[in-house]
This record gives C-alpha cells, sequence and structure tokens, in this order.
C-alpha cells in the first residue's frame, strides 16, 4: 500500500502540473502548524522564482485545480504562498480500512531483503550480567524485530565474550582451590567427568577473586597468561574444564535473556573463530597490510580525510597471542563465509567506537569484505543514576540485572495494587505477580528504547513505572483499556469481525485518524535509521490521540450502532497497531492491570 504522503503528494503533483507547472513542486509533508491544517505544500514558493510569478498566484491556481479532489477537503493557498490542506473524511477512513485489511497493515516490503547479521548482547562467560549488558540486549533485540518486520532476513549472534584472559583467571584459581581435579593432570587420557565442579554462583563469585588477585601478583597474572595460551593452544584439560565453564555460564545466560524475552539464533563466542586465525593473520603479512612494529603485528587504518588520530589496529601481540580485534576480524571473514551479509550490525556501548571504527577499517582494507557490504557500529550511551553516575546499587555496587528486575518488579506489583485499590476491584498475589512482571519488563524496556540510543540516560524507577507519562506501563494501560472496551462491545453481543471505520465525527476522532496513518513513513524510518525510539515517540502519540477521543467520546453507550460499531473498529486497529509496535520494542500488554 501506498504511503498517505505520497499518495497526497501524487495528487498535489497533477495539480502542479495541470496548472502549467513542474510536478516535483507538488511534494506534500505533515503540517507543522497543526492548528491550520492537516498536510501542507510549500511547492508555490519554491516555484515563484523560477517561473517570475508571486507564489501566492501559483498557489491560487493550483488550488483551483483541486476544488474537487477526492482526496483533499479543504485546499487553502494562504499568504505568502503556502498550501494548507485538510483530508477528506471519507478519502481517510478509506485509507484505514485498506490499512486494517493489508497485511502488515500494507507496509510495503523491500523487493530483494537484505541478509543481516545482527550482533548483541555480547556478554562475557563467567562474569554476571550486569545492566551494563542490558542496553545491549534490549536495544538490539528490538532492532531484530524492526529489520525482520520491515521484510529483511536478520540472524542475531550473541558473540559471547568466551576467550580471552578471564578463562585463564578463572582455570587458574580454579587449580589454586581444586588442584587434585583430573583435568589438570598432564598424562591424563581418559573421559572427562559429565558434571562441572562448580556451580553458577561459585563461578560468579571465582572471577573477581581471580582478577583482584592478578593485579596485586604478578606471578598470579603469569599464571593466568599461561592458562589463557595453553586453553587456546588445545591442552586437553584445559578446553574440557573451559567447555564446564562454559555449559554453566550459557545455562545461567539463556535464562536470565529468556528473563528478558530476548532471543539469538546463533550463540557463537569469540573462541569459534580461534582455528582461523593463523591463516587470516598470514594472508594479512602475505598482502603486505599487516606489518611488525615493536614486535607486535599491526595493520595501519588512516586516512588522509582523518580530523582524529586513528592509531594502528593491532592485530598479534608481541608474544604472538590474538586480541579481542583479531576474534572480531576473523569473526567476519567467519560470517562473510557463512552468510554473505549485506549489512553487520554491532551493538555495544559507545565507548567501543574507535575500536570499531579500526576493525570495520582494517577489515575493508584488508578485503575481508566486499566494498558494498555495510559495517554498522551503534554505539549507545550510559545508563546512568539519578546521580548522573553510571547506574549503581544503593551500597555503590554493580548492579545485577536479575536485581534490577526483582526491584522493578517489587515496585510494579506495589503500583498494580494501588491501582486496583482506587479502581476498587480485587487482584489477588498471583495475578499482580504475573502482571508485574509484563509491565515491569516494558517499564525498564521502553525507558530505554524511548531514548535516541547513543544518548546516556537516567534510570528512573518512579518515573519507568509510572502509569502516566511517556513510560511503558501508560502504553500498556492505554492498550488494556481499549482491550476492556472491545471486550465489553462483545459482551453486549457485537461483533468485532464485519465492522468498519467510518468518517471522523469530530476533531479528536481524525487526530487519532491521522496519527494511525503515520505508521507506514514511521516504520521506513525506523527501519532506515535504525531507531526503536521513532516507534516509542510514534505510539506515545497515538496512545495520547486515542486517550483524547476516549474521554470526549461515550462510546459504549452510543444508541446508534452504526455509529458505535465505526469507533469500535477504530479502536481495534488502534489496538492492533500499538500492539504490534510492542512487539517490536520487545514487550507485551497484560489482558488488565
Ligand atoms: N564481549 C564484549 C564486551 O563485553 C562485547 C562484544 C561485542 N561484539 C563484538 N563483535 N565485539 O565488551
Amino acid at each position: 500500500m501506498q504511503k498517505i504522503l505520497d499518495q497526497i503528494s501524487d495528487k498535489m503533483m497533477a495539480a502542479f502540473e495541470a496548472a502549467g507547472y513542474d510536478r516535483e513542486l507538488g511534494k506534500v509533508t505533515l503540517s507543522n502548524r497543526p492548528d491550520l491544517c492537516e498536510f501542507q505544500c510549500n511547492g508555490a514558493m519554491a516555484g515563484a522564482k523560477r517561473y517570475h510569478k508571486a507564489p501566492l498566484v501559483i498557489a491560487q491556481e493550483v488550488a483551483q485545480k483541486l476544488e474537487n479532489s477526492e482526496v483533499f477537503g479543504e485546499v487553502s493557498a494562504v499568504a505568502p504562498g503556502f498550501l494548507n490542506l485538510k483530508l477528506r473524511e471519507d478519502f481517510l477512513k478509506s485509507y484505514l480500512n485498506e490499512m486494517e485489511q493489508s497485511e502488515k497493515f500494507g507496509l510495503t516490503m523491500p523487493e530483494k531483503p537484505q541478509k543481516i547479521i545482527l550482533d548483541y548482547g555480547g556478554p562475557n562467560v563467567a562474569k554476571p550480567l550486569h545492566v551494563g549488558h542490558l542496553r545491549s540486549a534490549i536495544i538490539g533485540e528490538s532492532i531484530k524485530r524492526i529489520c525482520r518486520y520491515a521484510g529483511h532476513d536478520v540472524t542475531g549472534d550473541i558473540h559471547l565474550g568466551d576467550w580471552g584472559l578471564q578463562m585463564g583467571l578463572i582455570i587458574t584459581e580454579l587449580q589454586a582451590r581444586q588442584p587434585e581435579l583430573v583435568y589438570f593432570e598432564e598424562d591424563y587420557t581418559g573421559e572427562y567427568p559429565q558434571d562441572a565442579p562448580f556451580t553458577i554462583s561459585e563461578l560468579e563469585e571465582i572471577y573477581p577473586t581471580a582478577s583482584a588477585k592478578s593485579k596485586e601478583d604478578a606471578a598470579y597474572k603469569a599464571a593466568a597468561m599461561e592458562a589463557t595460551f595453553k586453553l587456546q593452544n588445545g591442552v586437553r584439560g584445559y578446553r574440557a574444564l573451559w567447555q564446564q565453564i562454559i555449559n554453566v555460564s550459557v545455562a545461567d545466560l539463556k535464562r536470565n535473556y529468556d528473563n528478558l524475552q530476548v532471543t539469538f539464533d546463533l550463540w557463537k563466542g569469540e573462541s569459534d573463530v580461534h582455528d582461523m586465525i593463523p591463516a587470516m593473520v598470514e594472508q594479512m603479512k602475505q598482502d603486505g597490510f599487516a606489518y611488525e612494529s615493536e614486535g607486535a603485528w599491526v595493520v595501519d587504518v588512516k586516512e588522509e580525510t582523518d580530523t582524529k588520530e586513528i592509531p594502528p589496529c593491532m592485530i598479534l601481540k608481541s608474544d604472538g597471542a590474538s586480541l579481542y580485534n583479531t576474534t572480531d576480524l576473523a569473526t567476519i571473514k567467519d560470517r562473510v563465509a557463512n552468510y554473505d551479509p549485506d549489512k553487520m550490525i554491532y551493538l555495544t556501548d559507545k565507548r567501543q567506537d574507535l575500536y570499531f571504527e579500526q576493525v570495520f577499517r582494517c577489515a575493508r582494507k584488508t578485503g575481508l569484505v566486499k566494498p558494498e557490504t555495510q559495517l554498522v557500529h551503534i554505539g549507545f550511551g550510559t545508563m546512568n543514576g539519578k546521580d548522573g553516575k553510571p547506574f549503581k546499587t544503593r551500597e555503590g555496587g554493580v548492579m545485577r540485572l536479575e536485581n534490577l528486575i526483582r526491584e522493578i518488579n517489587e515496585e510494579m506489583i506495589r503500583k498494580i495494587h494501588d491501582n486496583a485499590e482506587t479502581k476498587g476491584y480485587q487482584v489477588d498475589d498471583r495475578e499482580a505477580q504475573e502482571t508485574a512482571r509484563v509491565v515491569g519488563l516494558a517499564a525498564i524496556k521502553y525507558g530505554d528504547l524511548s531514548n535516541q540510543a547513543s544518548k546516556d540516560y537516567i534510570f528512573d524507577m518512579d518515573r519507568f513505572t509510572s502509569f502516566e507519562g511517556d513510560t511503558g506501563p501508560y502504553i500498556l494501560y492505554t492498550i488494556v483499556r481499549i482491550k476492556s472496551i472491545l471486550s465489553k462491545y462483545e459482551e453486549q453481543g457485537g461483533k468485532l469481525t464485519d465492522i468498519v471505520i467510518k468518517e471522523a465525527l469530530n476533531p479528536s476522532e481524525k487526530a487519532l485518524m491521522l496519527e494511525l496513518t503515520k505508521f507506514h513513513g514511521m516504520m521506513e524510518l525506523s527501519f532506515e535509521e535504525i531507531a526503536p525510539h521513532r516507534i516509542c515517540a510514534y505510539i506515545y502519540d497515538l496512545a495520547n490521540a486515542f486517550n483524547r477521543f476516549y474521554h470526549e467520546t461515550k462510546i459504549l453507550t452510543e444508541t446508534d450502532e452504526e455509529k458505535k460499531a465505526g469507533w469500535i473498529a477504530l479502536l481495534k486497529l488502534t489496538k492492533e497497531v500499538l500492539e504490534v509496535c510492542i512487539d517490536l520494542l520487545g514487550f507485551e500488554a497484560p489482558d488488565r492491570m
């Protein structure tokens, strides 16, 4: 289905042409004076110079051609030469009924879907998930859903941090604590035990302990580096122990991501490309891209147009060990070989901006990707506490994701009980808990996604969980309200099928209808800009438009059944659009709250 702005621009262009002017002047935009009109066209202003005519005269001539338009109910040429436009009610209702009938509300699908690899989440094995990982997961999940809805072929990869020094640290600490473990027996050739010699909570305690020790004790650090080296070079016992760490950690990660309703198609990690590294590095040397610098191997990636210093990309350390860089480059090579993507999108904290700039340049320069392959890094800002500093627990420690979710849920349960009390109905604890889980997740995700990703934002528990304002719970509350009207309509004997939207009868109804027509343009933008915040801004406007209409209109007590059915059809479309949008943001609405 053609976007509304395109449909009406076509009519305007035809009018410009009929009046003897270039049709390109007929582009219609949203009104920037909504008090005066719904849409506007500034083409007469642009044409004035070219045609040596007063813009108002051109505007008047064009307006005349639109006197019996089936699209515009009002076309006024106003000084100094704008065309102020209002849509015909019957055109608007037909547009919405067509939207309702069409797959994805008539969103245009790409002729050739893009193949996209989305790299998000990026947790590090054996380190507890903390709020820093929250943004990558939340934004990434939403981007995945947006790209898929836009008709593209997306593969989401978690890209586990599972190969660095942290693995060596854990192994070293385990050896110090349990030297008798069979994994450390050099000559052992038998099978290794099925069960891991630690639990997830032990694992999570081991890493910080080992990391702290290595900072104070040089010998300990050397041992950890040695263990990392042995692991990476395939020492059997180390590999087996490493596999146990992965198993225990991944099981825990899955549980956490499930709670967030975040899923991945691939659970690959840095370790998966280990074997590809020697050949890749060798090729870069042979092709003359990599050269030795102070014992390390580097590739220059600076360009003449750089305004800031872009250091070379280091691909091997002086001890021959690979780096974060190296695994990322090899991962690009692996993804190209296995998926041949048109685009790769990476989501991390924006502190990795320079890092990805180096990696992408290196990948292009060394021919790991085709020139037309798009490499995109979306660097997001920090989630801060109310004091403006990175979010911490009340005691000042790192906030674990699980605890954050628990705190939000407790706050939500309180609000749900309060709300039920003021409304005078009963909720039992189980229902309140279940609803709190759903609404709490919406509070967290909307609170995050409604900000432009690159910006820092303040995690404000009170505001995020509020049922009013630009919040997730407000959006859900609106959906719940519509659901309740629709089910009451059905209880009254009404049917939700075979109803159609009618011509708007008052300004708030028309405003809601106009808001619905913006869906297509908004979705296109949110895909092009890879920007979930566009969806948040849209549904906030849509929810507001609905609530204004709702407060001015007695829907269920309307005695004119035709009229009532038309409103119900409008509500139904509003609900469906809102539900699709929140699904794209990664959350859902309960039946009541
Ligand atoms: N594990 C990394 C970190 O915690 C993030 C990984 C992002 N993805 C990538 N391909 N580098 O910083």
